[in-house]
C-alpha cells in the first residue's frame, strides 16, 4: 500500500493547507443525498474512489463519528497526485481511519487487498474533474486557460490533449468529438482544429476553444445555451483519460469487491456515463440473459445487484442556486445481493 505523504516544510504545509480550503470551493455535489444510502455500523469499510479533495470521505467520516460508530475506515483512491495530497490535510483529523492510494479505480480490488480488506460496505464514484483540476489553469482542462490543454488526471503519465490535437488526423479527431462529445458539428470542428494546429494557432486552451467556437455557424453559435467547445473538450478530455473504458472496468471491479448489502453509489455528470452506469446496474440487476421463452436457463448468470434508484436522483433547486457544478449531476445507487 503506498500511502501518500505530503511532502515540505511547515510553511510550504500551511500554504497546503490554504489550498485546500481555496480548493475546499470543490463543495461536494449531492452530499446529503449520498450520507442518506451511508448507514453505517462496526466495522464498515468505505471506498472512495473519486477521493478528489476528500468533500464526501469527510462527510462519510463525520457521519460515523457523530453517530459514534466504531471502526469505520475509507480508503481514498485518486489517479491524481496532487489531489491526494491536499485531500490528506483535509483528513488530517480523522487519522488512522483513512487511507490514501494513488491509483486508478479500477486497480481499486489490489489497494483493498494491500489493506488486508476482503470487502466493502460502501463505494464511491463521483466521476469527472474536480474544481481544483478545472481552475488550474496549468492544467489545461478550462476553456480560459491561458496554456496547453493538457487534461491529463495523472499528469505523470500519458498523452496529453495538445499531443492528441498535435497527432492525430482530422478524420480521427473527428470520430472522438462525435463519439465521446456527441457533438453534431463535429466535422467541421475537426477540420477546424486540424487547420489551426498546422498553422500553429492552437497555443493554449483559450485558443482552441476560440477555433472550436469559430467553426460555428454564427446563427448557432448565438442561440447556444453553452460555450459552443465544451463538447469538444469533454471528448478530448474523456479520450485523454480514457474515462468510459476506466467506468466500465471500475464497475465490474466494485461490484467484484461489495460485501452482501453493501452499497455502490455513482455520480455521473453526462449522459454517456450515466447511460453507461444505467445499463451495467441493469444487467447485473437482471442476471439471466436467456431469451424470455427460453423453458430453461442455459446462461447460468445470476442477480448481483438491486437497484435502489429507478430514476436518477438529480440535485435540488437550492443545491443548484449555490452550486452550478452539480446542476447535471445524477447519482444512481445499487445494493450486493447475497447471504
Ligand atoms: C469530481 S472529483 C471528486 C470530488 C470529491 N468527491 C470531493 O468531494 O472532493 C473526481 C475525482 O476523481 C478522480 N478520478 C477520475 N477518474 C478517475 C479514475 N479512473 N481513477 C481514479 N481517480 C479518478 C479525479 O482525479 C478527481 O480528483
Amino acid at each position: 500500500m503506498r500511502n501518500m505523504t505530503v511532502e515540505g516544510n511547515a510553511g510550504e504545509r500551511n500554504n497546503g493547507a490554504q489550498t485546500v480550503r481555496r480548493a475546499g470551493l470543490h463543495v461536494p455535489v449531492l452530499e446529503d443525498e449520498v450520507l442518506s444510502f451511508f448507514e453505517p455500523a462496526p466495522g464498515f469499510r468505505c471506498l472512495d474512489a473519486t477521493l478528489g479533495l476528500g468533500g464526501h470521505s469527510e462527510a462519510l467520516l463525520r457521519k460515523a463519528r457523530d453517530a459514534g460508530v466504531p471502526d469505520v475506515q475509507v480508503l481514498g483512491v485518486d489517479r491524481d497526485a496532487e489531489s491526494l495530497a491536499l485531500a490528506q490535510i483535509r483528513l488530517e483529523a480523522f487519522a488512522p481511519a483513512v487511507h490514501f492510494r494513488h491509483s486508478l479505480f479500477s486497480e481499486c480490488a489490489g489497494a483493498l487487498a494491500d489493506l488486508g480488506w476482503d470487502g466493502a460496505d460502501f463505494v464511491l464514484a463521483d466521476l469527472g474533474v474536480s474544481s481544483l483540476q478545472l481552475d488550474c489553469p496549468e492544467r489545461g482542462f478550462s476553456m480560459k486557460a491561458d496554456a496547453p490543454p493538457d487534461m491529463r488526471m495523472d499528469r505523470s503519465r500519458g498523452k496529453s490533449a495538445a499531443d492528441l490535437i498535435n497527432s492525430l488526423s482530422a478524420r480521427d479527431l473527428r470520430g472522438i468529438i462525435r463519439d465521446c462529445g456527441e457533438e453534431p458539428l463535429a466535422g467541421r470542428i475537426a477540420g477546424a482544429i486540424s487547420t489551426a494546429r498546422d498553422e500553429g494557432r492552437i497555443r493554449s486552451a483559450r485558443d482552441l476553444a476560440g477555433v472550436v467556437a469559430g467553426a460555428y455557424p454564427p446563427g448557432r453559435r448565438a442561440a447556444a445555451r453553452r460555450h459552443p467547445a465544451v463538447r469538444t473538450f469533454q471528448a478530448l478530455r474523456m479520450t485523454v483519460n480514457d474515462e468510459l473504458d476506466e467506468l466500465r472496468r471500475f464497475l465490474r471491479a466494485a461490484t467484484g469487491l461489495l460485501r452482501p448489502g453493501g452499497r455502490l453509489l455513482v455520480i455521473a455528470f453526462h449522459s454517456l456515463e450515466d447511460r453507461t452506469v444505467k445499463h451495467f446496474f441493469r444487467e447485473q440487476a437482471d442476471g439471466c440473459r436467456c431469451p424470455r421463452d427460453a423453458p430453461v436457463c442455459s446462461c447460468g448468470l445470476t442477480a448481483t445487484l438491486r437497484i435502489l434508484t429507478g430514476k436518477p436522483v438529480r440535485p435540488g433547486a437550492s443545491e443548484t442556486a449555490v452550486n452550478r457544478r452539480a446542476a447535471s449531476a445524477r447519482l444512481r445507487v445499487a445494493e450486493r445481493l447475497g447471504a
